[in-house]
Order: C-alpha cells, then structure tokens, then sequence
C-alpha cells in the first residue's frame, strides 16, 4: 500500500462503520482521501471525518477504481459479491463478515496474535468473529506460555452484536415496557428487554449455533492450532455495548494464578481489572467505547487439571471489528 492510500468503508453508516470513520480519525491513519459507501438508502447524505463533509455513494460494481483498500462492513451477502470485484480491480480488501473467514486463501488476523499472516493474502483478508478476538486477546497469551488443549465458554453478547437494528429493538422495547405499551419484536424471536438469550445466530445440527463454532475453528486458524477445542454457549443480553466471556481453559502446563495474571499484565491490547473483594472486575459499561479489553475474575479450575476459570470484556464494536480492521490496515501500511 503507498503512503497515502485512498481508503473506502463499505457500510459506513453501519454500527461497525461509523466506528470505522471514528477509528481512523482517532488513530491517525495516514490516508490521502476516504471513500463512504453504502446502499441507494443512504446516497446523498453526508459523515464528517477530520472535521470534513463526506458524502455517501452508493455501493456499485465500479466502486473501487483507485481505491487502495477497503474495510468492509455491510453483511457477508455484500461481501461475496462485492469483495471480490474490489479485489480484482487491485484494491486490498479487510472484510469484516464471516463469507471469508475460513477460506484458506484469505488471512484472518489479529494483529497482536499473527499480524504475520496478513502477507499471504490475495487480495482479501478477513477480520474475525468479535466474540473470538475478546477472548483469544486474554487467552493467546497465556497459551504462549502454557500451551491450552481446550475451553468451555459461555458469552454474554451485546445487542449493537446484530448492528443497529439491535440496539434499536432494545431501546424501544425498554420504552414499550415502562410505558405500558404492546411489545413489538424485529430483530430477535424473544423480548430482548430484561431477558437473556441463550441463541445467536443459526442453529446447526449439532445443536450448537454458527457463533459459536466460530470460536473454535477460527481460534484454530488464528493461534495456528489445529487441535485446539471449544465448547460454547452463545448468549445475547440486553446490554448496549461490548460483549463478556466467561472462560474455563485447560493448558498442557500446570497454570498458576500469579503467573497468569503476569502473561497478562504484559500481554498487549488487554488490561488486568481484577480485585474481586473490592467489587473491581471488567464490566460492559467499563469497556465500551475502549480500545483495550480487560480481564478479570482470574482464579484456578477446580473441576479440571491445569485450568483457569477468567472472565473478559471488550467493545466489540472497537475490538472486535473497527479497531481490529484498522490495525490490520496499519500492518498493511507498515509493510512487512
Ligand atoms: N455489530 C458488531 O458488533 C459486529 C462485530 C463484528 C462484525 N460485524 C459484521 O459487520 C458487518 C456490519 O455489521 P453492523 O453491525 O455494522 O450492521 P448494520 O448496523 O446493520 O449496518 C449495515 C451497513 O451495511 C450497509 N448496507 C446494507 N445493505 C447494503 C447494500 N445493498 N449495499 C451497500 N451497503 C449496504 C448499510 O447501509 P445503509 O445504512 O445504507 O442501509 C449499513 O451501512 C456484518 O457483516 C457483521 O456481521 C458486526
């Protein structure tokens, strides 16, 4: 990429592309122009960037003519068809959707955990599942030191996890509830407002869901650990922001709790907030709108040898896909 790159976000009026523009603006990217896309809905209006009006255009096959790179966030449908044309016309592609994830010519990168691998793209690299980067942020580390074999996990997802069609519903059925209103539902098959969820995403045969075998085969692709082993329940909560992960891992090695708390004290993009008798542990409302994730409630599994029980958070509208991706541009920019 040169020094200047032209830079376009499609789905810039997304819950993820807003952080995009946001992300590039607070990190200082260094971009000579940036491009907005979306669909017909939103052509004609206008973002500000670096104090700029930029107008939105609408996303055509002929979209990405000059354009270095592309950050896409606009749904996995908009990403098969349109990544590849972009790539095609020399236009690097970080595609935030899962169509690519798992495809074994594209790169799928955490740049704290194998910014490596983002050289061996052909033209598209993938971002991963936000759910898997808040917790592979606390558990690579100390897989680096004690080796994990497998976890069992439950997480606790945000409503903006579904984009801003979530956050909505949420709102609205608070309101609906405190005024005493009929309760209307969009976006999820149950009332969101004061319930939990134990569903995201497509149920599969098995019995689990799409989400959560993301953790396990794109872990796996990431840590380059192919016999790596997950057990999750995905669950969507009526919180606003950021996503929580309740962990159980079992490593090779004995893990104690002091030296686990000091891989992560030193491990980069992930604080330790852990002081459990003091009320002191990461909570959605702490990390959201952070770039860093936090980890806590670190303790030893006593239902398994070598383990570790920790809970972790992040924004996963930051880390878990605009900061994410913008860093992955950075480690383009930076060259290898
Ligand atoms: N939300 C998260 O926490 C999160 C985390 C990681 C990954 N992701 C992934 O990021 C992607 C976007 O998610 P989101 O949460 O930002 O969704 P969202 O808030 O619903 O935004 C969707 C974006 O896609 C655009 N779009 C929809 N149809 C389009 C079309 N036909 N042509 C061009 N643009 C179109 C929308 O533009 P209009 O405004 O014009 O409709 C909007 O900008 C998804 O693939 C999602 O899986 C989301």
């Amino acid at each position: 990429m040169n020094n200047n790159p032209h830079i376009a976000i499609v789905g810039a009026t997304g819950a993820v592309g807003l952080e995009m523009i946001r992300t590039l603006e607070q990190r200082q990217f260094p971009l000579g122009k940036l491009t907005l896309l979306a669909s017909a809905r939103s052509a004609g209006k206008s973002l500000t960037f670096r104090n700029e009006s930029i107008e939105i255009q609408e996303l055509k096959e002929d979209s990405f003519k000059g354009i270095d790179a592309a950050l896409f966030s606009a749904g996995g449908g908009i990403s098969k068809t349109f990544a590849p044309l972009a790539a095609k016309s020399g236009c690097i592609v970080i595609d935030n959707s899962s169509a690519f994830r798992l495809d074994e010519k594209v790169p799928l990168v955490i740049p704290e955990i194998n910014a490596g691998d983002t050289f061996n793209h052909q033209g598209i690299i993938a971002n991963p599942n936000c759910t898997t980067i808040v917790t592979l942020m606390a558990l690579f580390p100390l897989h680096q030191e004690f080796q994990v074999t497998r976890i069992f996990a439950s997480s606790y997802q945000a409503v903006s996890g579904s984009g801003a069609k979530g956050l909505e519903e949420l709102k609205k059925q608070v309101s609906q509830i405190v005024e005493g209103h009929p309760l209307t539902k969009e976006v999820y098959p149950h009332q969101i407002a004061f319930n939990v969820l134990p569903h995201v995403d497509e149920v599969l045969d098995s019995g689990y869901t799409k989400e959560e075998m993301k953790m396990e085969n794109e872990g796996r692709k990431i840590m380059h650990l192919p016999d790596f082993r997950a057990s999750v329940t995905c669950v969507r909560v009526p919180v606003y922001r950021a996503h929580s992960i309740s962990v159980s891992a079992e490593f090779e090695k004995p893990i104690q709790v002091e030296q686990a708390k000091k891989v992560l004290d030193a491990a980069p993009g992930i604080d330790v907030v852990d002081d459990t008798q003091n009320n002191v542990y990461p909570m959605p409302l702490n990390v959201a709108e952070k770039d860093n994730c936090q980890v806590g409630r670190i303790r030893k599994d006593i239902a398994m040898d070598n383990g570790l029980c920790f809970w972790v958070a992040g924004d996963q509208l930051l880390k878990g896909a605009a900061l994410n991706a913008v860093q992955i541009a950075e480690v383009l920019a930076k060259g290898a």
